[in-house]
Formats: C-alpha cells, sequence, structure tokens
C-alpha cells in the first residue's frame, strides 16, 4: 500500500540555525519543482511575528538558497505560518493543533537541540498532533548507544518506528546514492568487490575550515560523534553491504543494517585522534578543550565477504582541501610477467568514488607506454558528472519524508549498530595529537595503516 503523503509540514527551531542554512532553501527548492502546495507551520520561541519570519526566509535564500525566486518565495509566504511559545507550555501545541486544521497527517520536523526531542515529541502526542503523523529528526541520536537506546524509548512511546525518519544528510547526497547504484546496476564489480580481490578500502572526508563558529557543540562532539558515527558509517555501509533483496525500503535498510552490525567495535588500538592548533581558543572552546577534530580509524567487517580487509576512515577539519572521496585499492596480479618494470604498491589497481565537491567515479589501471618494452603507467579512466541543479539532499530527503519513503533514513538497529563500532571509544583515554592547519592531520595516523600502504589524499583536481 503507499503510504499517504503528508498533507502540512511543520518545522520546530523555525528561528534557528538548520531552518535558516537548510530548511528555507529546502522548501522553495520544493515549491520551484512543484513538489509542495501544503501548509507549512513554523514553530519556535523567539518572540517573533510572522513578518519576522518571512524576512528571515528570505534572507536564508539569499545566504544559502541561491536567491529568492519571485514565484517561489511568494508561494512560500502564502503558505507559512508561525506559531511563537515554548515547547514546554501546552498551549504551543494546543494552538498548533488547532493551525493543522483538518490535517491528517503532518509531518514534524524537529530541527532543534535533541536534548528537546523528547519534550516535543510528548506534546505532540498529548496534543494530537501525532495521530497519524511522521517525524523527522536530526543527529545527533544520542551521546553514545545507551543514550541512543533512551530517546528511541523515548519516540517510541508517542510514534511507530515507520513514522521516525532520523536524517543522515550524507544519505541524501546524489554520490552516495551512486555508491549503491553503480554497485548493483553493474555486473563487473561483483565478482572482484570482496576479500578476494579488494586489499584496503580508504575514506577521507577532508574540510579546510574548521569549526566555523559552531564551537559548543563541537565541544560537545568531536569529530568522531559529528561525522564518523553517522556519515562515515553510512558510506562504509553502501560499499560494503550485500545486495539487498529488493529495492524496497526495508530490503535496503535490512542490507545496511546487516554490514553495520558486521563491522567489529572500534579498536582505540587502532584510532589516531588529532585537533588542528588554534582550535583552543575558538569561541565556545576550553582553552584546555581535549575534543579531536581529526580522527583516523582502521576498522574491520566480520562477514565472509570482507573479512581481513582493512576498512580505513579519516575525517578532519582544516585540512588541506574539501573533499569527500572512497579509494578502494584492488590487489597486484598475482605474477609479474613484464620483468622490465617492478611494480610498487601504488601501481595496482583501484576504484576511487569522489563523492563531493564534485563526483566523479574513476578506476585506476596499467597501460602500455608506446615503445620496444613491456613497460607501463598508471593511467585513470574517469566518468565525472556535471549534472547542474540537481537535488540537494534536504530537498530530497524532506521529498521522501513527506512521502513517507524511509529508504535514505536511518533505522534505529542502524543507529544502534553504528553507535556499537564507536561507543569504546568514548570517553577512552585515546591521545589528542596536535596538529599543523592545512595539513593531513597528525603523522601518528600513519601508524594505524598497514606498512605496504599509505594514505590517499585526494586533490581537487583534475575533476
Ligand atoms: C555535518 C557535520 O553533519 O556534516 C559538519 O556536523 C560537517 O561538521 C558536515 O561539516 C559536512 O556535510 P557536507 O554536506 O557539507 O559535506
Amino acid at each position: 500500500m503507499t503510504p499517504p503523503v503528508s498533507d502540512a509540514l511543520v518545522f520546530f527551531g523555525a528561528t534557528g540555525d538548520l531552518a535558516y542554512k537548510m530548511i528555507f532553501p529546502a522548501l522553495q527548492a520544493m515549491i520551484r519543482r512543484g513538489n509542495l502546495n501544503v501548509p507549512i507551520i513554523g514553530v519556535a520561541k523567539a518572540g517573533w511575528t510572522i513578518e519576522q519570519l518571512r524576512e528571515r526566509a528570505r534572507n536564508s535564500l539569499k545566504e544559502h538558497g541561491g536567491g529568492a525566486d519571485d514565484a517561489a518565495f511568494e508561494k512560500l509566504t502564502s503558505l507559512l505560518m508561525y506559531i511563537d511559545g515554548d515547547y514546554r507550555d501546552d498551549r504551543t501545541f494546543d494552538l498548533l493543533r488547532q493551525s493543522l486544521g483538518p490535517s491528517e497527517h503532518p509531518l514534524h520536523y524537529l530541527a532543534i537541540p535533541s536534548s528537546m526531542f523528547a519534550t516535543v515529541a510528548h506534546q505532540l502526542g498529548r496534543s494530537g498532533c501525532a495521530k497519524g503523523a511522521r517525524v523527522v529528526i536530526e543527529k545527533p541520536f544520542g551521546r553514545d548507544l545507551a543514550t541512543a537506546q533512551a530517546l528511541n524509548g523515548d519516540l517510541l512511546e508517542v510514534f511507530q518506528e515507520p513514522a521516525i525518519f532520523r536524517v543522515d544528510h550524507y544519505l541524501g547526497k546524489e554520490p552516495v546514492q551512486n555508491l549503491l547504484y553503480f554497485r548493483f546496476a553493474n555486473s563487473f564489480l561483483e565478482p572482484i568487490w570482496n576479500r578476494n580481490f579488494v586489499r584496503s578500502v580508504q575514506i577521507t572526508m577532508a574540510e579546510n575550515f574548521g569549526v566555523q563558529g559552531r564551537g559548543p557543540m563541537y565541544e560537545e562532539t568531536g569529530a568522531i560523534r559529528d561525522v564518523v558515527q553517522n556519515h562515515m558509517l553510512q558510506v562504509i555501509a553502501s560499499l560494503a553491504m550485500e545486495a539487498p533483496s529488493s529495492g524496497s525500503p526495508e530490503s535496503i535498510r535490512d542490507a545496511r543494517a546487516r554490514v553495520l552490525e558486521a563491522i567489529q567495535p572500534a579498536d582505540p588500538a587502532n584510532v589516531v585522534l588529532g585537533q588542528f592548533r588554534g582550535y583552543h581558543v575558538e569561541k565556545g572552546v576550553a582553552p584546555d578543550s581535549k575534543v579531536e577534530t581529526f580522527a583516523a580509524l582502521r576498522l574491520e567487517i566480520a562477514s565472509w565477504r570482507w573479512a581481513g580487509v582493512p576498512f580505513y576512515i579519516r575525517a578532519g577539519k582544516s585540512l588541506p582541501v574539501t573533499c569527500t572521496e572512497v579509494l578502494v585499492d584492488l590487489d597486484a596480479p598475482p605474477l609479474s610477467i613484464f620483468r622490465e618494470e617492478r611494480l610498487t604498491r601504488s601501481d595496482t589497481n583501484y576504484v576511487r568514488f569522489r563523492l563531493g565537491p564534485d563526483v566523479a567515479i574513476a578506476l585506476g589501471v596499467r597501460s602500455k607506454v608506446p615503445g620496444e618494452g613491456m613497460a607501463g603507467q598508471r593511467v585513470e579512466l574517469l566518468a565525472v558528472s556535471k549534472v547542474v541543479g540537481q537535488m540537494g539532499p534536504y530537498e530530497r530527503l524532506l521529498g521522501d519524508a513527506m512521502k513517507g519513503d524511509a529508504t535514505l533514513f536511518a533505522r534505529e538497529d542502524m543507529v544502534e549498530a553504528e553507535w556499537r563500532v564507536i561507543d569504546r571509544l568514548l570517553g577512552s583515554s585515546i591521545p589528542v595529537h596536535e596538529y599543523e592547519p592545512g595539513t593531513w592531520g597528525p603523522a601518528e595516523a600513519d601508524r594505524i595503516i598497514d606498512s605496504s600502504d599509505s594514505w590517499h589524499n585526494p586533490t581537487l583536481s583534475p575533476n
């Protein structure tokens, strides 16, 4: 049965940062594509009027939405309502229920600190706003396994699992979806996509900026909670999962959950943490902060397909470039037939997926150099996608949630499996090494990579 489409969109935290940076631009994009024509209700406690919220929306579109499109903006303002009220106050939610009018399937987007999720969920339940509704929440889904389970317990008191949509915006990214497509819509990859041919997998998420004024939030998270527990592990899931039994949301999420469950808890001995020099003078950061802005991990997946293949993750702020890239290194040929050349580790085949800022898939192969000898060089077969006007992750995810399509959302068992991978690292005494901004993190990160291997540092060109 096709799930009903949400007939109203409520977003809590309407005056906040996430709404400003992501939600208003996504709403405008949905309207432009003709995908949104239901009441939109912003809720916040700011003492604002609807005019102030409209002004905020206009500024948001200017700064983050490529400018306000007159027709789409007019439509947005005609759909937009605003409720100013405290989330602890019953009246806020009674007014919301009234404003929802005949809506039977509202979507509630909780763009608020996770400490308020339970309060808002319970108020939605009490006021009747949760009936037939969906709820969308943003990471962090807890601070560790125990708090994630507690949070889920709170949500499940009001909403059933199929009505809970947990955003991991990486899953909404076109190149991350393409990982799955590329793997399962082609046949040439499957025979080599396993421990018999793959030597190692590296995922680098590099950002060439610091914490951009988000010091207080970052102090609570650090790189592992911020991007490893969620985005990086979901990228591993896309790379390593088995073929789902069908393209249905639950088949895909089952396959993801299974591989996430097979990732072994990270061993602190295989983790290197770093902090860029200057982090502790950022606003809202403790002068003696030991929070990591860089993490390098070596993980293993205990499955027949992947046993023994190292999966390396590196994520960091203030690195040389902003770029996310996957490198799947393949084994060398079994024999060296061409005696003129001594192939080294860096001459072997690979598959490279660029996940951002641009999108590319490349195969690293060897090809003969013209001439008498049988010697070659490594060349890259590169496919670059330059699609303009594609959906951003938030537009995609909001649209999917409105339609009740959970394919690209994290399910509770996935979230818990992710926490299990990193739980041992949280609060452990792994040293945090200082690194210079603009470098690839602390040199100690080399320690966790096999001696025959080295880190692959993505560059911004060519592609
Ligand atoms: C967010 C993290 O989830 O992802 C940020 O909190 C990070 O620290 C961001 O910068 C990266 O997302 P994107 O889409 O810009 O690659």
